[in-house]
């Protein structure tokens, strides 16, 4: 089921949204819109609060890293890969698949 979560004019290069009481993580890159689980596989750090360097985030708290694209881990300590969303821009808007 789609739901709509931001306008494209809302997100700047990234953002937390809650979902049916999921935290989750968009991301701009490229102008191509990406969405992640928030929770970091190694300890829930929150990655929509990390840092960005190309398509990679880095997990606040202990410095995971994470592919934007894929949500494969690049650097631990996390070892399991985090959740991706498909998402769908249509007229200005975001469309997740939860
Ligand atoms: S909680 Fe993200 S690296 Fe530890």
């Amino acid at each position: 089921m789609l739901k709509k979560v931001a306008t494209l004019a809302e997100l700047k290069d990234y953002a937390c949204v809650t979902v049916d009481g999921k935290e989750l993580a968009l991301f701009r890159l490229n102008g191509n819109i990406y969405c992640l689980d928030n929770t970091c596989t190694h300890r829930g750090g929150p990655l929509c609060e990390g840092s960005v360097t190309n398509s990679t985030i880095t997990c606040p708290w202990h410095a995971s890293q994470f592919d934007i694209k894929t949500g494969k881990v690049k650097r631990g300590p996390a070892m399991k890969d985090v959740k991706t969303y498909k998402v769908t821009v249509k007229n200005d808007s975001i469309y997740l698949e939860v």
